[in-house]
Parts: structure tokens; sequence; C-alpha cells
């Protein structure tokens, strides 16, 4: 195992936090005397218009955090990651989410112990785009011959966030008359909800699940079965009968899973089973099988233009020189406000309602990858890890939380998204809603990084306290991430740079972002608890004092 290398001792950390310690942010004289920030601080990637010039740091700033990229070796992980050593210590196993994406073809072919990788990426590409292309012509159907007009998937996490996300932000590419729903909560709400008005005959189940044990998708699995046999049953279509109920499983359930042995187990046929491996993490499998809700929704070519997205930015931070990578900066950039500006949290800010679901999806890659307290090798961490990312699309968010943003004691960093062309292109009363809509973004941004003065206040008439009230300090950092549409491509290409911003920070904090031990112990106790709540009273009495109270209430108000 490779001993991670401690960043806070390398001569960059050093470097960076004696500028720290001699900075002064100020974005309006920085930009008043460098007529060139805004085109050096702009990267293109993609079809991504990255412009970082409305963050807090200097060229030099900027240098010493390459400089610490290179002296803890990101380039070097990233190369190890992608061609297959198992840099997930914990689990001793490879993180390839990478190869998901490699086109058809690719050379040299990718193996990694002793399996071709390509091969069986592309193999089951293949089958989930044909799986789809039946489904979406009515060639796979309901159990009485009736075409599907929606597919439900149930998965959680990582089986749930990136395709319910997608989903939602390419909608407008639905062209098969096939409504994708999302169910993940083990709360019951969520799949009566979202089962209510549907129609069994024309419903198809997708069980999403990579460990296929997970205790909320195979209650729901179980829950959606017992619903789809009950409606079938009701409404005369099928009979009560155990050949009947496989049948019918058979025909409005499908599975994506790496345990393919336990799908069996559930009682769906292999044959409409999609697999994919354990070096694909969860938060990072939206591009394997797991998509196949979007592969049947919005068609096996959207999937495509998807995965080729991702692969742009892969290669991108491949061949790309660190001191260009625009993920790797903003890694750095986001190093720089969490352990040397004390920033703990970060806001992503979407102008795009079809990305209303952007930031709890980046709520897992993130916060699951790293949030951790020791290092790839069991030693703690050094310094802060893991900030809190959480967001809204503008300009909901505008009317919520920007007042903190703008006024607050606290330092957020703030990733502003934006598309030049709408979906869906209104007007109102002649104007073009989209541009009204822009133009907050562009308002924003501006507001945070210039502020506006006590002196300017002045000059528009206010006087004595209200001046403080309606000064804006200025100095808030942004970066603004534009492009022309939101196509499956750029949206491919918007999640790979979280993903490999998100792999960038790991690596300096030393950490194995690939694991995600801390889920498991509420995991365990809320097996233990469950009894209590059926009605053990020595689980109960096995409690501490304020869950037993707690169980207590439970029992006097149920
Ligand atoms: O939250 C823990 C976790 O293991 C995630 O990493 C994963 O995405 C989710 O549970 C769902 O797991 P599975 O796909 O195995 O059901």
């Amino acid at each position: 195992m490779t001993v991670p290398i401690d960043a806070t001792a390398t001569s960059a950390w050093a470097q960076l936090s004696s500028l720290r310690d001699s900075f002064t942010p100020d974005l309006r004289a920085w930009f008043a005397a460098d007529p060139e920030r805004v085109e050096r601080f702009t990267l293109a990637l993609g079809d991504l218009h990255v412009d970082l010039s409305k963050n807090l740091v200097t060229d030099e700033i900027l240098a010493a955090l390459v400089k610490l990229a290179h002296e803890t070796s990101v380039a070097e992980r990233y190369a190890a990651m992608i061609s297959g050593v198992h840099i997930n210590t914990t689990e001793d196993r490879a993180v390839l989410h990478t190869a998901l994406r490699r086109p058809a073809g690719a050379t040299p072919a990718l193996v990694v112990d002793g399996q071709d990788v390509d091969a069986d990426v592309q193999d089951v590409l293949a089958k989930v785009a044909a799986f789809a292309e039946r489904v979406r012509s009515g060639d796979f159907a309901g159990v009485t011959g009736k075409k599907v007009t929606h597919v439900v998937n149930i998965g959680i996490g990582g089986s749930d966030l990136g395709p319910v996300m997608i989903y939602e932000a390419l909608k407008p590419y639905a062209d098969a008359g096939i409504e994708a729903r999302f169910v993940s909560n083990i709360d019951p709400t969520d799949l009566a909800q979202k089962t209510a008005d549907l129609d069994p005959e024309t419903t198809l189940f997708i069980v999403a699940s990579k460990t296929f044990t997970t205790l909320e998708t195979l209650t729901n699995a179980r829950l959606a079965r017992d619903w789809l046999w009950t409606k079938l049953a009701d409404a005369g279509v099928i009979g009560d009968d155990e050949q009947s109920r496989t049948d019918a499983v058979a025909h409005h359930f499908i599975a994506v899973s790496t345990a393919l042995d336990k799908v069996a187990a559930f009682g769906i046929d292999t044959d409409n089973a999609f697999g994919f491996w354990d070096w694909v993490g969860g938060r990072y499998s939206v591009d394997s099988a797991i998509g196949t809700s979007l592969a049947i929704a919005l068609g096996p070519d959207v999937f495509a233009e998807l995965l080729a997205g991702f692969h742009t930015v892969d290669e991108h931070v491949r061949t790309t020189p660190l001191e260009a990578n625009v993920p790797v900066l903003m890694g750095l950039l986001n190093i720089w406000y969490t352990n040397f500006l004390g920033s703990q949290s970060h806001a992503v800010l979407p102008y795009a309602q079809q990305l209303h679901r952007f930031a709890a999806y980046l709520q897992q890659l993130t916060m699951e990858s790293n949030g951790k307290s020791v290092r790839w090798d069991g030693s703690p961490v050094t310094t802060d890890t893991g900030e809190v990312f959480w967001g809204e699309p503008g300009t909901n968010g505008q009317h919520a939380f920007y007042q903190l943003i703008h006024q607050g004691t606290r330092l957020i960093p703030a990733d502003f998204i934006a598309f030049v062309n709408p979906a869906y292109p209104l007007e109102d009363d002649g104007r073009d809603v989209h541009g009204l809509f822009l133009a907050n973004f562009l308002a924003q941004t501006k507001a945070l990084a210039f502020g506006k003065t006590a002196a300017e206040v002045e000059a528009e008439g206010t006087t004595g306290p209200l001046v403080a009230a309606r000064t804006f300090a200025g100095n808030r950092p942004t970066t603004s991430i534009f492009a022309p549409a939101l196509t499956p491509a750029v949206l491919g290409q918007l999640i790979a740079l979280y993903e490999h911003i998100t792999f960038t920070q790991g690596v300096i904090w030393g950490i194995n972002s690939f694991d995600q031990w801390g889920v498991e112990l509420g995991k365990q106790l809320a097996l233990q608890i469950a009894p209590a709540i059926e009605g053990d009273d020595e689980a109960l009495a096995a409690q501490d004092a304020s869950t037993r109270a707690l169980l207590e209430y439970y029992r006097a108000h149920r």
C-alpha cells in the first residue's frame, strides 16, 4: 500500500500558509489592475466554459496550489486509478468508473486483474441498449401484452440519486412515451405515492442495487411486487396461483446488480438483469447499468451521448497539465477555501430548473467520498476534510439563502452553473424569459464578487445605520460554469467534472474516497432496534436511556 503523502508537510503547504497569513482578498482591485485576469482564469473543458476569475486567488496562490498537487502526486494517483490499481484500499478494489465510459474499441484494451474490462463494459452496455429498445418499441411488454408506459426505479444512494438527477435534467429528451419514477425511501409514503396512479399492466419495476442486500431497496421491491400481484389479480388479469405470479414478475421486474445470484433468489429472471462490477462505486455508478431507467426513458442514444460527455472530461484530466486541468484546479480551490480560509461548506447553484436534483446528487458524491477522518493507510488525517455541499436552483435560492452568502459571516464558495439556450424558450410580453433568468445568474456572481461600498450606498441617498445594512463587502468567491445548452454530453461533462474535483481533494487529504464505512453503524443499529419497535421488550431494555425513552414514546402513541 502506498503511504499517503502528508500534504501539510509539503513545501507548497508552508508557502500557502504564509500567503494566507498576508492575504487580503480584493477582487475589485485585482480586476481593475489586471485586464487579463478573466482570460487567464478562464478555461474550456469540453463544452463547458469555466470562469475561475472571481475566486479569491492570485496567480501566486494558484501556482502554489498547483505545486501542492504536484507534491501530493495527484496526476500519479489519477493514472493509478484509471489503470486499475486497487486504490480502494479498505475494500481491496480497483476504482474504474472511468472505464464505464471508454468508447468501444479503445486501445490498448484495459485488462485489470485478468479481466478484459472494455469487453465486459461493452457487453453490458449493448445488453442494456437492446433491452431498452425492446421496451421502447413495445416488444418487451407487460404480462397482458400492453406497452410499458412507466418505469419505476427502486434503489437508494448511488442506485437512485444519479438516475433521478439525470432523468430530471434530460426529461426534454424523453421521446418514447415512457415516464420514469424513482422510489428510494423506506418510508412507505414514497412507494405508495409513486404507484398511486399507475396501471400495473403498463408498469415496469427496475430493482437497482449494487449489493442487492440494501434494506430499503429490498423492502420496497417486495412491496412493489405485492402491489403488482394484488392490482393485477384485482383487475382479474392474472390468477392467484404461483405460475401467474411468476409470469407477472418476469414481465414487470428487471434488476441491475453486481449480485445476480441474489437477483435470481428474489424471483427476477436473470435474462432481464444487468450486471456491473465491484470496481464501480455506488455513487460513481450512474454510467453503468444503474442507468437502465435512463436508457429506457430517454433512449440508448442519449445514454451513449452522456457517456461520451464523461469521457471527454476523463481524457482532459488524463492529458492536461495540472496548471490547466479544470477539475484539478477546482479541487485545489476547494482545498484553499477549506484548509486555508476556513470555509466549511460549498454551494452549487444551477441556473437550470432541470438540475434541481444536482445538489442532492453531489452530496452523496462529495460527502460520502470525502467525509473521512482517517487516511487510506488508517492513520488520522492531518487537516480538515470534506466540506458540506448544498444548493438549490437559482432563482429559488436567491429568495431563500443567498442573504447569508452575500452578507453573512461565513465564507461560502459557490459554483454557478448556467446554459445559454433553454429547453423551453418562452416569452413574457415579448421578453425572453430565459434571458431574464440568465441576467440573475450574472447579477449574483457580480454582486458576490464586487459587493457595494458604503460610499456607493450613500451616493444613492441612504443615510444613517441603513448604510451599513445595505453595504455588501464583496469578495465572496464564485466559479461560473457556462455551456451552450444542457445536452446529454454537457451533463456527462458536468458530472465527471465533480467526480474528479472530489478525487483531487481526496488525494490531497490522503483519504480513500471510494469506501463508505460511515454508513454501516446506523444500518447495524437499525436492525437491532427494529425488534424493539415491533414489541420485543428485551430489545427495548438493551437500548441506551434516550433511545429507550423514544421507543417508549413510540409505543405510547401508536
Ligand atoms: O449509503 C451507502 C450505500 O452503500 C451507498 O454507497 C450506495 O450507493 C447505497 O448504499 C445503495 O447501495 P446498493 O446499490 O448496494 O443498494
